[in-house]
């Protein structure tokens, strides 16, 4: 749907009687404007991917940081800094505003340093790095995500090297197209712990689920087999 239309589809779906919608790419920051409310997580990620429909008002929320930190305990890690996160787009400041929340030291890096010195100084605490220090930077990071588009199936691999860092390394992808990326790969062939990007969509979409159907879905090995169906596992499409 283009940007203009975004306005119309909202008013639409309330005006149809839906009890809410999801909000992806890229609409998750035009579509604030178009809130009456916004609840915490969305004004601190300055967007919004979940809305939700009450007596003809539209409520925002972002649940992208929240399904992240669901996804790293489902897989078994603890949530202990210092993270370090590549990327400052939309889905970076959702995750470092979770992890802020979490306690965590959380420094971020981006190809354009602009846009991290915007992320950070929207979400006070954040540190940045510049991006050509982001290997060394690794022996003092007990988590390291990928927020980049960077390894998503159609765009180049992440290439990273991960010589500097220490056993206990975390290391997280966002990406889930292809749901196994080069990236983690690298990071497991070092015999790094890696958390996979799929489980952060659906623990996202828990919320929404809850406030629409009044029914808590559960984000068990059923749904991951169901939803996983139709993505690629390897970026070369196996
Ligand atoms: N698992 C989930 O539930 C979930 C949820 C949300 C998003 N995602 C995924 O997260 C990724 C990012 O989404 P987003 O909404 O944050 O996108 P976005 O706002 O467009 O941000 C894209 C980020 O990727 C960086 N990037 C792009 N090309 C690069 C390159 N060649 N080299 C280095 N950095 C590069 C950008 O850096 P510059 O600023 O320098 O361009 C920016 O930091 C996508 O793959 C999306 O599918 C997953």
């Amino acid at each position: 749907m283009p940007p203009e239309g975004l306005a119309d589809a909202v008013r639409g779906l309330v005006s149809e009687g839906y009890a809410g919608a999801n909000v992806t790419i890229p609409h998750k920051e035009a579509v604030l404007a178009l809130c009456d409310s916004l609840d915490d997580s969305a004004r601190r990620a300055g967007a919004a991917n979940t809305l939700v429909f009450e007596g003809g008002t539209v409520r925002g929320s972002n649940t992208d940081g929240s399904g992240f930190i669901a996804n790293v305990r489902d897989q078994g890690e603890l949530l202990t800094g210092p993270a370090l996160i590549l990327g400052a787009g939309g889905a970076a400041r959702a995750i470092a505003a979770a992890l802020l929340d979490e306690g965590m030291t959380v420094t971020v890096t981006n190809r354009g340093l602009d846009r991290a010195e915007t992320l950070a100084a929207a979400l006070p605490g954040i540190r940045v790095l510049p991006w050509d220090q982001r290997e060394a930077a690794l022996a003092d990071t007990a988590l390291l995500v990928n927020t980049t588009s960077l390894g998503m199936h159609g765009q180049p691999p992440l290439a990273f090297d991960f010589a500097q860092a220490h056993s206990a390394l975390v290391v997280a992808d966002v990406v889930y197209v292809p749901l196994r990326t080069g990236f983690l790969d690298t990071a497991a062939e070092r015999g790094l712990r890696t958390v996979e990007g799929l489980g952060m969509l659906l623990h996202q979409a828990v919320p929404g689920f809850a406030a629409w159907f009044g029914v808590t879905p559960v984000v068990d090995d059923e749904v991951r087999t169901l939803v996983s169906a139709g993505i690629p596992a390897y970026s070369d499409g196996k």
